[in-house]
């Protein structure tokens, strides 16, 4: 059962001369006993900085906290929602969308009226609300991907073309990557962005061409990790902004790339670090207290999706990190807020994001075919066994993983049209190891260990794994909320090296890449299964390359 319910009535000038004028629209999803209440909040009035909203239940329904996009706070049945900081300001005629799951018993009759900042809101009813408010300044298509060619990158074409059996995939299209300013004008072995652009004009001859660019030069990159730690300190915000990102978009707003659709992968393994390893967590490092404290990160992103999001022709797709890292509870909705609060920094808005990337540079696998995460075995599922290889997470790969965080970014401040990326680049999982049926244990893990895709030792392992395969070759509109399976991280470039190498790139030497490290909290202290004799992140990896050929799921 799913009702609209409105609240109504006139403005009431506020005592201090700022006109307050509010429309609530109350929406709740059903389930007898429990329910999913959505708020969105549109002011009508002056515009308003930070808010509280109260309501009043008229039966004993309980709003079950955190609730999501507000402080939610509950006495008797009077219910107080405060703003976070992110959506603090409400223009006029600007809206933010809030809620709550809530319990009840008897009826769940609607609030009867709600006030903003001690007036009551009497706004009346949106005859069409709009689940999209943010205005979309280009005219863009739904999914880039359909109906488009895909850029193959020349330079990493070469370098794959050049290994033995690498023509079976030099022709797939994979992302280039702006890692440092350098690479705006083009570093040794590596074409400019410009000249980029112009090869991308010649392949789309006249038809539509998705080209891919991979922001990823934040201060500070990289808190969690050592290994693609980059050339910005922590505090150098204005110099990305400058050096970085405004030459960018001015080079993507040049006419002559007008037809191009071009995709932009926002600085990847950013924003999850800000939730999941920052302190008082155990896996916290004190790069990644600095980031969150300095909002560097937030402001960066903002910034990047604002100047870039201005271009017409540009898509957004931010990081979501993978479903090994943020598919816990405590780190799921969390994450999505933090993002909502990056879309919201720095003049960008909600609007500016087309979507999000899963699983970039990663190697989680894209759908595990034999178990779920309630999958019973031993007369329990695998998620509740803890210390398992699930463990709690509510998801075992990357496509569900990303359809339900699709769902949750709309349920929040993003678009109902946003579409979900999947780097299928190094998850195959295929060769000799991959099971073929799922295991007939009763033991969880037996079980899992005869049954998982996934061959990691530990899925907080991400430095050259020994083992993985290519995945899915990149294809448009593949599933369900999934704009396209794509190679972001080239086959063939290391994650990092495996033991100290000298560089001018700010690359670090990071033990999880190291082969005989046993580990920290972020990978619960297991061996890394990195591959041993790998050179500094970015760069070719040729016995890498030759071991995800091998390994390909689907074979090649
Ligand atoms: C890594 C590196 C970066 C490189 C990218 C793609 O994250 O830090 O320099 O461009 O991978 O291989």
């Amino acid at each position: 059962m799913s009702a609209l319910l409105t609240s109504l009535i006139t403005l009431s000038a506020q005592p201090a001369g700022a006109a307050v004028g509010c429309r609530i629209d109350y929406t709740v999803n059903d389930w007898g006993g429990g329910f999913t209440a959505t708020v969105r909040i549109n002011n009508l009035g002056d515009p308003v900085t930070g808010w509280s909203l109260r309501f009043s239940f008229a039966g004993n329904q309980q709003v079950n906290t955190p609730g999501w996009n507000a402080n939610w706070t509950q006495s008797g049945q009077q219910v107080t929602a405060t703003n976070l900081g992110w959506n603090g300001t409400l223009a006029t005629g600007g809206s933010t969308e809030i809620g709550f799951n809530g319990t009840y018993s008897g009826s769940n009759a609607a609030p009867a009226s709600f006030s903003l900042n001690n007036t009551t809101c009497t706004g009346t009813t949106d005859p069409d609300p709009d689940p999209d408010p943010d205005p979309d300044p280009g005219n863009r298509v739904d999914n880039p991907y359909v109906g488009a060619g895909v850029y193959v990158n020349p330079d990493w074409s070469a370098k794959a073309r050049a290994e033995t059996g690498g023509s079976r995939i030099a022709n797939q299209p994979t992302g280039v990557w702006m890692d440092r300013i350098a690479a705006i004008t083009g570093t040794t072995g590596a074409r400019g962005l410009a000249a980029h652009l112009d090869e991308a004009v010649r392949q789309a001859a006249g038809q539509p061409l998705v080209f891919q660019v991979v922001i990823y030069n934040l201060p500070g990159r990289d808190c969690a990790a050592l290994a693609s730690n980059g050339e910005l300190g922590p505090t150098e915000l204005n110099r990305y902004k400058t050096e970085y990102i405004d030459p960018i978009a001015s080079i993507l707003a040049r006419p002559a790339y007008a037809n191009l659709r071009i995709v932009t992968v926002i600085e990847i393994d950013s924003l999850p670090n800000l939730v999941t390893n920052v302190s008082p967590r155990e896996t916290a490092t004190p790069q990644c207290d600095t980031m969150k404290a300095n909002g560097n990160y937030v402001n960066g992103v903002g910034y990047a999706l604002a100047k870039l999001g201005a271009v017409p022709n540009v898509y957004n797709y931010v990081d979501a990190g993978h479903h090994g890292w943020i598919g816990w509870d405590d780190n799921f909705n969390a994450s999505v807020q933090l993002m909502c609060q990056a879309a919201n920094a720095s003049g960008a808005a909600p609007g500016n994001v087309q979507g999000f990337i899963a699983n970039t540079a990663n190697y989680s696998a894209l759908k595990e075919a034999f178990f779920t995460a309630d999958t019973v075995v031993g007369g329990k599922p695998l998620r509740e066994v803890a210390g398992g290889w699930v463990d709690w997470n509510r998801y075992v790969d990357e496509l569900g993983f990303a359809q339900a965080f699709r769902q949750q970014a709309d349920s929040q401040c993003f678009d109902s049209n946003i579409g979900m990326l999947i780097d299928t680049s190094r998850n195959g999982w295929g060769g000799p190891d991959r099971p073929t049926a799922a295991s007939t244990s009763t033991d969880p893990a037996t079980f899992m260990e005869e049954s998982r895709i996934d061959r990691r030792i530990h899925l907080g392992n991400w430095c050259n794994q020994s083992g993985a395969g290519l995945g899915e070759r990149p294809k448009a509109a593949p599933e369900p909320g999934i704009d396209a399976y794509v190679w972001i991280k080239p086959p063939g470039e290391s994650d990092g090296s495996s033991s100290a190498i000298d560089n001018d790139e700010g690359k670090g030497f990071d033990r999880m890449c190291d082969p005989t490290y046993t580990g920290n909290p972020r990978n619960n202290d297991n061996m890394s299964g990195a591959l041993g004799n790998a050179p500094i992140s970015g760069h070719w990896f040729s016995a890498q390359f030759q071991e995800l050929m091998r390994n390909a799921y689907p074979p090649l």
